[in-house]
């Protein structure tokens, strides 16, 4: 006799299931606002929201804002360490956090800013899933990673983002390693590859104007930016029992660009 179907249930949604420990790395941006905002309309879950200057504001008990500026490996152990001992656990990690630092051409970059690109969207990424992927080993219950890319990066960037892409392609080949080193614990390990989702991301980067935007969606096939509401919808279902036999993978959320 096979055990009951996980999907059949009331309201027939992907959930994260009950009692889940998350922690959210960028929560107090665009796409982290949105996912927690999802995951409090679910079953309940224990959330480290964390930013890096902001702190998220919520007075929800569900949530407990974290907030560490990250300048090395020990603070994203520490923050992970943190946020295990005040949930009691650790379930999954998103990592959302990422930032482009400079508009100009990749040619004039200095080396400063070359190294902010990479320390936030390649290096925090690489120590975070590390230092969880440590803890769920010890824990012992399994445990999903989910890490962020960028579609502009399968094509090499454009000029104004080589580094950033450079670094979210890296988070590519990080996902298929831990996948595959985490698959013997039950550890799953993915990652959404967002192309333009307008969650406030470009304006705080790169000060695009409303008719830059505007003008940057109509190269979508569907001729919009992305829901952050639609991003956070697709990273619950890689956090849910739904994806259960979904590792290593970017899922692309794209709506068609660059097709
Ligand atoms: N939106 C898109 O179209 C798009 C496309 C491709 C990939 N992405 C990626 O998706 C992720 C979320 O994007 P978003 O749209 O939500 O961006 P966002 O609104 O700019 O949020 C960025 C988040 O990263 C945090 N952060 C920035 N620098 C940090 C640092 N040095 N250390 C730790 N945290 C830092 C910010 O914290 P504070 O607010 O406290 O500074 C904020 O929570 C990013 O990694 C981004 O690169 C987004």
């Amino acid at each position: 006799m096979s055990s009951p179907s996980p999907f059949v249930r009331p309201g027939w949604v992907p959930q994260v299931p009950p009692g889940s420990r998350i922690l959210v790395t960028g929560a107090t941006g665009g796409l982290g606002r949105a996912l927690v905002a999802m995951l409090l309309e679910g079953p309940d879950c224990v959330i480290g929201a964390h930013g890096a200057g902001t702190v998220f504001d919520s007075e929800d008990r569900r949530v407990l804002p974290l907030r560490r500026p990250f300048a090395g490996e020990a603070d994203c152990i520490a923050v992970v360490e943190d946020f295990r001992l005040r949930a009691g656990g650790l379930d999954a990690l998103v990592c959302l956090s990422g930032g482009l630092h400079f508009s100009g051409h990749w040619k004039d970059m200095p080396e400063a800013l070359w190294e902010k690109d990479i320390d936030v969207n390649l290096n925090q990424p690489f120590f975070l899933a590390r230092a969880a992927m440590a803890a769920m080993k010890v824990q012992g219950s399994g445990g999903r990673i989910l890490l962020n890319g960028t579609e502009s990066a399968l094509h090499g960037g454009s000029a104004m983002s080589f580094p950033y892409a450079i670094a979210k392609r890296g988070t590519e080949c990080l996902v298929q390693g831990l996948a595959r080193e985490g698959a013997a614990d039950g550890i799953l390990v993915n990652g959404v590859r967002f192309g333009y989702i307008a969650s406030g991301f470009h304006q705080r980067w790169h000060a695009k104007t409303a008719a830059q935007m505007a003008e940057r969606a109509q190269l979508v096939p569907l001729k919009r930016g992305g829901d952050p509401a639609e991003a956070a919808a697709l990273m619950i279902w890689l956090l849910s029992d739904w994806s259960r036999f979904v590792t290593g993978q970017m899922v692309a959320l794209t709506g068609g660009d660059w097709l």
